[in-house]
């Protein structure tokens, strides 16, 4: 049985946030994955891509969830790029139901642009255009991955979770 729920999607699609809302209705634990990446560096995200470079955060990542997926009861919100290496899938998914949140582009540089957090892969002049060919190198990956996706585009944080938690009540592989 599974008993944890772990949220993929690209960036700006509501992970951290969905996640918090999540892990609180369900009083269960909250792993930001990210956030453990940064304190095991000693340093920001933006740091480690820009000092030490993606292949050595993304080998910090496997690290990290390698220890997350070992857990119980626990909501797991992933960086984005999470599911590039298949390795990390393998692992989220032999405990934990994955979630994929999608939302459009246009969404996504709003969001992004509002929450203040600085996005190494997503920081040039026309973030929409690179957005949009990362989305297209990385939904096979993501549609590979995933248990079930939600669009989160023209939702609240609650009814996304609201819709996590239905499809939870009838997927008999989870265990509340
Ligand atoms: C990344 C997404 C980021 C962070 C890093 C790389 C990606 O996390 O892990 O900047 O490759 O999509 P969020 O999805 O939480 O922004």
């Amino acid at each position: 049985m599974k008993s944890n729920i772990v949220l993929i999607g690209f960036m700006g699609t509501g992970k951290t946030a969905v996640g918090q809302v999540l892990a609180t209705r369900l009083r269960l634990k909250l792993i930001e994955v990210d956030t453990i990446i940064a304190k095991t560096a000693g340093k920001s995200i933006p740091d480690i891509f820009k000092e030490d470079g993606e292949i050595y955060f993304r080998e910090l990542e496997i690290k990290a969830i390698k220890k997350a997926a070992t857990g119980k009861k626990q909501v797991i919100a992933c960086g984005g790029g999470v599911v590039l290496n298949t390795i990390n899938i393998d692992r989220l998914g032999a405990t934990g139901v994955i979630v994929n949140l999608v939302a459009s582009p246009e969404v996504i540089v709003k969001r992004i642009a509002k929450d203040g957090i600085t996005r190494p892969l997503i920081n040039v002049e026309q973030p929409e255009e690179r957005i949009r060919e990362l989305i297209k190198f990385r939904e096979p990956f993501y549609d590979r991955a995933t248990d079930f996706t939600i669009n989160t585009s023209k939702l609240n944080i609650d009814t996304v979770t609201d819709k996590i938690i239905d499809r939870l009540e009838n997927d008999e592989s989870f265990n509340f």
